[in-house]
C-alpha cells in the first residue's frame, strides 16, 4: 500500500466517516478538532501523555511469547501483545487518558461517556478520579447486568452510572443517551467516546491515542525476532484496539491483518453483531460506516456474548480497510469465542476478555495455513475478570 494518510481534512476514509450530527454540535466538534490538532503537535502535551502511559497505565505492555499455544498448533510462532496488563485491565485506558488531557486543556470540567463492556467506563471513571473531574457514564441496563463488576468499580471511583432502558439496552442505546446529554450540555461538557466511532475527529483521535499498541509491538518484535510480524489478529467492536495495533504496520503489505468481529449465534442469524460480514453502509452515531440495518435503514439489534462487541456499527476506518481489502474481517460465533477463552486460559495461564477470545478463536482457521518460520501476534485487548459471570455460566 502506498503512503497511508487518512482521514482527509474533513474526516473521510474513502466514502466513510464524516460528521453527521445535529447543527448544535458542529461548533463543539470544530473546537475539539482544533484543540486536538494543536495538542498533537505540542511536545508538552505529548510528553505528559507519554509520562502518564508509563507511570500510570504501565506501558510499555509486554509482548509475551506463547510457547504452549505455539506447540499446540505446531506452525507459526505466536506472540501476545498484553493490553490486559494495562491499569484497569484493557486497552481502553490509553484513549481515556488522552481525551482527559484534552478536556483539561479545553477547560471542560464535566465528563460524559458511554460504555458497553464497562471497560471504557471504568477507564474514564479512573481518569476522572485521577484528575478530580465530574463523570457521568451511560450504560445499557442489559450491559449493567452482564458487567456488574465494572458498574461497581465505576461507582467506587466516584462516577455516576446512568442506566439506559431503551432499545436493546446495550451500547447503541447508551451512545444515543450520551449524545442527547452532549447536545443539552455542550457548553461545559466533554464527551469521551470509547472507540474509533462517532463524528470526525473522534475516529482519528481515538486511533492515534491507541497507536502506541502497534508502535510498541513493532519495536518489541524487532528486538526478539528482528522483523515485522506476518499476521496480526485483533477483535473488532467499534475497532479501537484493532486499529491502534494495525496502524503502524499498514504500509507494510507483507503484514496480513485480521479483524475478528462477533457473529453471535451465527452471521446468518438475527442474533449477530457481524457488521462487516453482513452489514451495509449507513449513518449511525455521527458517521457513515457499515451497519446492521434493514433495507429501510432501521438499525437491527446486535447480539454478542461479549458486551464490548455487541454494537450494530463499526469505526469508519475499518469500513474503508474492509472495502480496500487491506484488512480481512471474519466473524466468530459465541461458541467459538468460549473455546478461545478456554484455550488461552488452559495453555497460557491467561484468562482473556470475551472480546479478545474472538481473536484467539480465529487461530483454529489461520494456523494450519501458516509455516514455522512465520510470526503471529494477537492483541490481547483485555483480561477476563469482568466476564467471569458469563464465562462460568457457559462452561
Ligand atoms: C477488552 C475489550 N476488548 C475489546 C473491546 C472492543 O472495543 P474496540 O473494538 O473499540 O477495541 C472492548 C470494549 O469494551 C473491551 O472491553
Amino acid at each position: 500500500m502506498a503512503t497511508y494518510d487518512l482521514p482527509t481534512k474533513t474526516g473521510y476514509f474513502g466514502k466513510f466517516g464524516g460528521k453527521f450530527v445535529p447543527e448544535i454540535l458542529i461548533p463543539a466538534l470544530e473546537e475539539l478538532e482544533e484543540a486536538y490538532e494543536a495538542a498533537w503537535k505540542d511536545q508538552d502535551f505529548l510528553d505528559e501523555f507519554k509520562r502518564l502511559l508509563k507511570e500510570y497505565v504501565g506501558r510499555p505492555t509486554e509482548l509475551t511469547y506463547a510457547n504452549r499455544l505455539t506447540e499446540h498448533y505446531g506452525k507459526a510462532r505466536i506472540y501476545l501483545k498484553r493490553e490486559d496488563l494495562c491499569h484497569t485491565g484493557a486497552h481502553k485506558i490509553n484513549n481515556a487518558i488522552g481525551q482527559i488531557l484534552l478536556a483539561r486543556r479545553m477547560g471542560k470540567e464535566r465528563i460524559i461517556a458511554e460504555t458497553g463492556a464497562g471497560q471504557h467506563g471504568v477507564a474514564t471513571a479512573t481518569a476522572c478520579a485521577k484528575f478530580g473531574m465530574k463523570c457521568i457514564v451511560y450504560m445499557g441496563a442489559e450491559d449493567m447486568w452482564r458487567q456488574k463488576l465494572n458498574v461497581d468499580r465505576m461507582r467506587l471511583l466516584g462516577t455516576e452510572v446512568r442506566s439506559v432502558e431503551s432499545g436493546s439496552k446495550t451500547l447503541k442505546d447508551a451512545t444515543n443517551e450520551a449524545i442527547r446529554d452532549w447536545v443539552t450540555n455542550v457548553e461545559d461538557t466533554f464527551y469521551i467516546i470509547g472507540s474509533v466511532v462517532g463524528p470526525h475527529p473522534y475516529p482519528k483521535m481515538v486511533r492515534n491515542f491507541h497507536r502506541v499498541i502497534g508502535e510498541e509491538t513493532k519495536y518489541q518484535l524487532k528486538e526478539v525476532e528482528g522483523k515485522d510480524p506476518d499476521y496480526l489478529l485483533a477483535c473488532v467492536g467499534g475497532g479501537s484496539n484493532a486499529i491502534g495495533f494495525f496502524h503502524p504496520f499498514i504500509e507494510n503489505e507483507s503484514v496480513r491483518m485480521y479483524g475478528l468481529e462477533a457473529a453471535g449465534h451465527g452471521a446468518e442469524t438475527d442474533k449477530t453483531a457481524a457488521t462487516l460480514s453482513i452489514g451495509s453502509p449507513g449513518v449511525l452515531h455521527g458517521s457513515l460506516s457499515y451497519l446492521l440495518q434493514s433495507n429501510e435503514g432501521q438499525i437491527h439489534l446486535a447480539h454478542s456474548i461479549s458486551a464490548g462487541l455487541d454494537y450494530p456499527g463499526i469505526g469508519p476506518e475499518h469500513s474503508y480497510l474492509h472495502d480496500s481489502k487491506r484488512v480481512t474481517y471474519k466473524a466468530i460465533t459465541d461458541a467459538q469465542a468460549m473455546e478461545g477463552v478456554k484455550l488461552l486460559s488452559e495453555l497460557e495461564g491467561i484468562i482473556p476478555a470475551l472480546e479478545t477470545a474472538h481473536a484467539i478463536a480465529y487461530l483454529d482457521e489461520l494456523m494450519p495455513k501458516t509455516s514455522e518460520d512465520e510470526i503471529v501476534v494477537i492483541n490481547c485487548s483485555g483480561r477476563g475478570d469482568k466476564d467471569m459471570g458469563t464465562i462460568a455460566e457457559h462452561l
